[in-house]
């Protein structure tokens, strides 16, 4: 009986242990990554949950045009890591940033994430 009590007491305390040894969640990992992933923060352009954006406004040919930051929140995680990975096109705006596998990965599940909050939010 008693090592049984023991047991349970030490195994108690090695999870206390292990949650604080856990600086950060996963979550604020990823929101840290997402806002400061050495380069300009994705929010600055996408928004706090990659939700489509309307960056400002220009005239084209007399005509007010607004710029627009399209979601990213619809997208494969092929697409995702495909257009994070290649060389942007002059026209962009979109820094281009040397992201890992593993952090594309966190970014994406990231945006997932936002959505799945957002969409629950507005219902
Ligand atoms: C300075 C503004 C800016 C920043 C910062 C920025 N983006 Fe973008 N992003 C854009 C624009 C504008 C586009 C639209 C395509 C283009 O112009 O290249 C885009 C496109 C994308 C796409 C492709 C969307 C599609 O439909 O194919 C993804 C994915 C993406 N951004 C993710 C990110 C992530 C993740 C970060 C941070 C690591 C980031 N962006 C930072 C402006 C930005």
């Amino acid at each position: 009986m008693k090592i049984i009590f023991f047991a349970v007491l030490f195994l108690f305390f090695l999870q206390v242990n292990l949650q604080a040894n856990d600086f950060i969640s996963a979550k604020e990992y990823s929101k840290m990554l997402y806002e400061n992933p050495r380069g300009i923060g994705c929010n600055k352009c996408h928004g706090a949950n990659g939700e489509m954006q309307i960056l400002g406004h220009y005239e084209k040919k007399g005509k007010r045009t607004a710029f627009v930051v399209p979601s990213i929140q619809n997208l494969g995680f092929e697409e995702f890591k495909k257009s994070l990975n290649e060389t942007k096109e002059a026209s962009s705006i979109m820094p281009s940033y040397s992201l890992t596998e593993n952090e594309i990965l966190v970014l994406y599940n990231y945006i997932q994430e936002k959505t799945k909050e957002q969409n629950n939010a507005k219902q």
